[in-house]
């Protein structure tokens, strides 16, 4: 059963812009790009959109929808009353290029700063070897999809523009947090998520966790997990330690740390 969509849609440019209102027929089962789909087919051709699957696998689609962070792709209209005006705007924390399209370049310039993962030499066999349970463990941040919705909920960056070159942001602490936590993985990604990643600066909101479309646990299972481990290797004396003598240390899963 059809019915008229109020819509409210933020368009513009770098140079500024405003909401405009438009109503467009939308059927039952649609999602907010359907509509917006319609919307430019019908009404305004030139509305800029970034979408590439429409099945919530590419992260192509993040935008704000009634002011919540969100993928237009799998937003059912039917989350909404057929009554209420549904408002999308563009990602806030990252600049317009036009209409709903933000540069999220931010996120690439971060990708580059993490050290790419680098394993030990090979076994005399020439295999690498590690525990099933390491590999299950870091399951759960490779469903990452690169939407961005965490990088723009959190208030670090959100509110305070001058924190982004200093904070890589919830998305890239998963990286850290992953390839800490990989076995066989040899950089210090302790030290960079406290340096170069500025992790001291996340004060555990957890709104990147509420916003994720993939249900990572990024606080819980990431973030806090990985701030202990930036505090054993500051503040635990026998782990320093071991780090000015050489010694390999165990850390609190009782693997070897390289
Ligand atoms: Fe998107 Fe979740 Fe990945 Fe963040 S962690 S980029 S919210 S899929
Ligand atoms: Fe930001 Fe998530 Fe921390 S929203 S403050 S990175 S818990
Ligand atoms: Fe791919 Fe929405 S279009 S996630």
């Amino acid at each position: 059963m059809g019915y008229e969509l109020k819509l409210r849609i933020w368009r513009g440019d770098r140079s500024g812009g405003g909401l405009g209102d438009y109503s467009v027929e939308v059927s039952e089962g649609e999602v907010v790009l359907d509509a917006l789909h319609r919307l430019q087919a019908t009404q305004l051709n030139d509305l800029a959109i970034r979408w590439n699957c429409k099945a919530g696998k590419c992260g192509s689609c993040s935008a704000e929808i009634n002011g919540k962070p969100r993928l237009m792709c799998m937003t059912r209209l039917s989350d909404f009353e057929p009554t209420e005006t549904i408002t999308v705007t563009p990602l806030r924390t990252f600049p317009i290029i036009r209409d709903l399209v933000t540069d999220v370049s931010f996120n690439y310039e971060k990708a580059k700063e993490m050290p790419s993962f680098a394993p030990p030499p090979r076994d005399a066999d020439g295999k690498r070897r590690m525990s099933q349970i390491d590999v299950e463990r870091g399951q759960e941040f490779r469903k990452c999809i690169e939407c961005f919705l965490c990088q723009d909920v959190c208030h670090v960056i959100r509110d305070h523009e001058d924190n982004k070159p200093a904070f890589s942001g919830p998305r890239f602490f998963l990286r850290f947090a992953e390839l800490d936590m990989h076995p066989l993985d040899t950089h210090d990604r302790r030290s960079l998520a406290q340096a170069a990643g500025g992790i001291g600066l996340c004060n555990i909101t957890k709104c990147c966790t509420e916003v994720c479309p993939e249900n990572i646990t990024i606080t819980d299972n990431a973030i806090i997990p990985m701030k202990e481990r930036v505090a054993d290797r500051m503040f635990d004396p026998l782990v320093w330690l071991g780090s000015k003598i050489g010694i390999r240390n165990k850390d609190n899963d009782g693997r070897t740390e390289l």
